[in-house]
């Protein structure tokens, strides 16, 4: 382990002095001063961590320096692989990070060139390699949701790789992300054991939705700026408004490559309106927790016959999502009424009318799942019968033939778990869940079923009630979205 540091103390030595500099003149955006990596054995903290990585065939490797790198991957000498000259171009290199800082030490690599010997795939793409500079950030993506895994996905692709491995890891590794979806691998030529092979390795080495390299790329600048036109290597745009690429019928809409860095995984999985498909699929609804990006944009809800305001300031800001979730680039994805709403919104104005809009749009949902219950009650003497044939069936319901299920409660109950599962109330597009709901209530209304009025209920039902009910269909069709 001690030798790591032998030769390599000189290179870490200027880069710790580089450091230094940095720390001095406090860089690094709004985020935090950065840190570069300690180069005493011994220091506890991420440099600790980061060495934890490095394969065995790399220990007691001393540094080799990145023009070293060079001869082999650099495109020089008739190598192809123009990492190197990629590298170059980078802040990263202006400021002295070479491939070492990421890969670890290289000399037992270049005497015996192999990935036994050098950090490479699956550990590369932890965080944890960032994280050695970037603290600030690294500390703000630990408290994301980004951190974490949801296990179902990649279980399901181990068991089942030819259904699930090409659904559900494509948002749901980004480990898997940054191997097929970012490198153009076909994913209809994707082998079953690699699939598998993967879905391991995410459970494994990188259990994690979006590592620091499944949004940046570690080597080139990409030229898809930041909201304040910054180069951060990002590997998508932050602001696209293409609705094709997310209509339903699109190649992309099921587990998609769509150039947007946020809608890449937080769009509707299919999200198809049409009378076809709400006749045909009945099983579950036909969108995911994650139609975010269809909310943001108006597309994917049933929309009636009359005008529709898809959308609004909100889905031209420069940086979209980024902008609103990550404001002076922070990495913990939540809002901020503070920063995000300048200068359009005071941030006493955004609070106000977000808890405004909020208690607007769950009771309209509420008071729209009353009168569904209503329509199943006198149809079929059950309340609950509205519900799609999966949800009703865990419940350990018979659900009713759906050919005795009208379309106009077919399209209500799309409209319902549109709004539902983008999760954000109104914030995201108001006018279009506005529109939602009212065309929900005008299809219910053509055959005959009572009008609630919402704000009457809301007088009997507590805000906490109502909550609890509409987070239990969201859980319930959670786990029919297989
Ligand atoms: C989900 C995607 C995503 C993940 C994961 C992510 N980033 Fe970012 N990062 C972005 C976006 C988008 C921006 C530009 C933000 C903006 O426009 O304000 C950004 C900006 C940055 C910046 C520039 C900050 C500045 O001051 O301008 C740095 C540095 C950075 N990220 C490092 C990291 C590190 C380190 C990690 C892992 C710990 C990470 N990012 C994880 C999407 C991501
Ligand atoms: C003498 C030539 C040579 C030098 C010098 C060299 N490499 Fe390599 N490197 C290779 C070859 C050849 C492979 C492919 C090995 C294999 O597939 O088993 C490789 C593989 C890799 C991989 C794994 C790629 C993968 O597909 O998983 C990484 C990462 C890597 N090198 C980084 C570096 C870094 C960083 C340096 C400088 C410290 C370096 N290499 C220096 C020849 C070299
Ligand atoms: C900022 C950290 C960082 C730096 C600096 C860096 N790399 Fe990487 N490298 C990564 C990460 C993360 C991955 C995995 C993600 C990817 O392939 O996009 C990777 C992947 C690779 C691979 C495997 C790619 C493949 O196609 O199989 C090679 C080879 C490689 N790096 C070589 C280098 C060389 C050579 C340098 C210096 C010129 C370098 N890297 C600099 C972080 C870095
Ligand atoms: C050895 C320290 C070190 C490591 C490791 C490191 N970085 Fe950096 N990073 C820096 C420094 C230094 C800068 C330049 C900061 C500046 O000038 O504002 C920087 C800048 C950046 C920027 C902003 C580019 C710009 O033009 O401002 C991004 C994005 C970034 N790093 C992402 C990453 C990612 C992703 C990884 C891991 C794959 C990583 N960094 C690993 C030290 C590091
Ligand atoms: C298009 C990208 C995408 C695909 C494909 C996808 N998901 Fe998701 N999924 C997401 C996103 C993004 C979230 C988080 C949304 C949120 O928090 O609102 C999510 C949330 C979830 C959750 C909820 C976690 C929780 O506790 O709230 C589960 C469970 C889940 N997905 C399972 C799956 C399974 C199983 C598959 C494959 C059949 C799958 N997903 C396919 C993007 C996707
Ligand atoms: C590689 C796919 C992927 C990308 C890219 C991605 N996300 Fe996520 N995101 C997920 C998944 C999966 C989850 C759910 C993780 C969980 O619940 O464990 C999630 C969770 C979230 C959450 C938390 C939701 C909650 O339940 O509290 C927010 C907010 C979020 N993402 C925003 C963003 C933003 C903003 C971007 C773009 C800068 C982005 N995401 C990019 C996959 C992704
Ligand atoms: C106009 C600002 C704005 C934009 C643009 C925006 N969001 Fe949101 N988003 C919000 C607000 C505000 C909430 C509600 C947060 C709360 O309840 O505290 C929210 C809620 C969410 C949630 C639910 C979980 C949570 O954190 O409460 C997710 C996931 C999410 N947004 C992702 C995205 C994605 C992905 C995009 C881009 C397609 C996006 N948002 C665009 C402001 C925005
Ligand atoms: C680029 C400017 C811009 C930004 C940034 C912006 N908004 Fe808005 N927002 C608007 C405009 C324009 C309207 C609609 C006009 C109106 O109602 O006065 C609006 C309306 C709203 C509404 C009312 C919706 C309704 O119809 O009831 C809410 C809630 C809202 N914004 C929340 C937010 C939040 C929260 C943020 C930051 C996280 C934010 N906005 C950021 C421009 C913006």
């Amino acid at each position: 382990m001690k030798k790591i540091f032998g030769k390599g103390l000189i290179v870490l030595a200027a880069a710790l002095l580089v450091g230094w500099i940095i720390a001095l003149y406090g860089c690094g955006g709004g985020a935090g001063p950065l840190r570069v990596a300690a180069p005493t054995p011994g220091v506890p903290g991420l440099t600790a961590e980061f060495e934890s990585l490095l394969p065995e065939g790399q220990r007691g490797a001393t540094f080799i320096g990145s023009e070293a790198c060079a001869d082999c991957h650099g495109g020089r000498q008739g190598q192809p692989e123009p990492v190197y000259v990629a590298w170059r171009r980078t802040k990263h290199a202006e400021k002295g990070v070479g491939c070492e800082q990421c890969h670890g030490p290289g000399s037992r690599h270049r005497e015996n060139p192999s990935g036994q010997n050098i950090l490479t795939f699956p550990k590369i793409v932890s965080s944890v390699v960032c994280g050695q500079c970037h603290g600030p950030i690294y500390q703000d993506w630990l408290a994301s949701k980004h951190d974490q895994i949801i296990r179902t996905p990649s279980e399901l692709a181990i068991t089942n790789p030819a259904v699930y491995g090409r659904t559900c890891l494509q948002c749901h590794s980004g480990l898997f992300r940054i191997q097929v979806g970012e490198r153009g691998v076909n994913l209809a030529t994707l082998s079953t054991e690699r699939i598998v092979e993967l879905a391991n390795q995410t459970l494994d080495a990188a259990p994690h939705a979006a590592t620091c390299a499944t949004c940046h790329d570690p080597h080139r600048n990409t030229g898809n700026l930041s909201d304040d036109g910054k180069e951060v290597q990002l590997r998508h745009l932050v602001f696209n408004t293409d609705l094709s690429a997310i209509d339903p019928g699109s190649p992309v809409t099921e587990h998609t490559n769509f150039n947007h860095i946020c809608g890449q995984c937080h769009n509707g999985r299919g999200a198809d309106p049409s009378d076809a498909t709400l006749t045909r699929a009945t099983a579950r609804p036909n969108m995911h927790d994650s139609n975010q990006f269809n909310m943001l944009m108006g597309i994917g809800g049933v929309e009636g016959t009359g005008p529709v305001i898809r959308n609004t300031a909100h889905a031209q800001i420069p940086g979209q999502c980024s902008t609103c979730h990550m404001p002076r680039s922070r990495h913990t994805m939540t809002a901020s009424y503070d920063i995000s709403c300048t200068p359009c919104h005071t941030p006493a104005d955004a609070a106000a009318r977000t808890a405004t809009v909020k208690a607007e749009v769950e009771t309209a949902l509420y008071a729209l799942r009353r009168r569904m219950e209503q329509w199943a009650q006198a149809t079929f003497g059950d309340n609950a019968l509205w519900d799609y044939t999966a949800l009703l069936a865990q419940e350990g319901k018979t659900p009713p033939d759906q050919a005795q299920v009208p379309i106009q409660v077919k399209r209500a109950r799309h409209n319902y778990y549109f709004v539902l599962r983008d999760r954000c109330f109104g914030p995201h597009n108001a006018p279009y869940i506005r529109h939602l709901i009212r065309v929900a209530n005008e299809n219910l209304d053509a055959i005959n079923v009572p009008r609630v009025n919402p704000w009457a209920l809301a007088s009997r039902v507590s805000r906490s009630e109502i909550r609890s009910l509409l987070e239990r269909d969201r859980r319930r069709a959670l786990s029919a979205d297989h």
